[in-house]
């Protein structure tokens, strides 16, 4: 493990913490909209029940994170509390295929920010690198589940993957700052 020298630029754990917090508790949120609209024996209802499970631990990992490390959460919390439903709710009316494309818009994107975290951690910080590196692993199950689901039968398919795609990285630059 090369150590820290002044000078170098530190990662900054804090706004790690608040971005992945946010964005899985945006998670949590997606798949309360599209379980809220999506009829609870469907196939895809089954798929999205399980992958919110795991959004829910990856949630209560961040917000125990956050307490232990005094991090303040993202004021945009309630935005994203709506805007995560929204979207579930809006892509879950539209057909179970483009739920599915939800998804894997979504973690295509939590793919790349986790794996630039871990870049940037290196070797700093390897409590939040282990779950990060985890959860990265889940997130890229949830990608190929949506996948192997359909996602790109969904109508509209490119257009709407751009925007979702698109739409996190906004909230993810937001989350990081504030
Ligand atoms: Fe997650
Ligand atoms: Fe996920």
């Amino acid at each position: 493990m090369t150590p820290w020298r002044p000078g170098q630029r530190r990662p900054d754990t804090a706004s790690m913490i608040r971005v992945d917090q946010a964005g899985e508790y945006g998670a949590t949120r997606i798949y309360a909209g599209q379980l809220a609209v999506l009829r609870r024996n469907s196939s895809a209802a089954k798929l999205i029940s399980r992958m919110a499970d795991q959004e829910q631990r990856h949630l209560h990992r961040f917000n125990a994170l956050m307490a232990e490390r005094g991090v303040r959460p993202t004021a945009l919390q309630p935005i994203w509390n709506m805007a995560g439903f929204a979207l579930g709710a809006a892509t879950a009316l539209m057909s179970e295929k483009a739920a599915m494309a939800c998804t894997e818009a979504v973690e295509t994107e939590i793919d790349l920010h986790y794996g630039k975290q871990l870049e940037d951690l290196g070797e700093e910080d390897a409590e939040l690198a282990t779950d990060i590196r985890q959860f990265r692993i889940e997130e890229l199950e949830h990608r190929d589940v949506a996948r192997d689901a359909g996602a790109a039968q969904a109508v509209g398919y490119p257009l709407l993957t751009m925007a979702i795609r698109a739409g996190c990285r906004i909230a993810i630059g937001l989350s990081k700052r504030i």
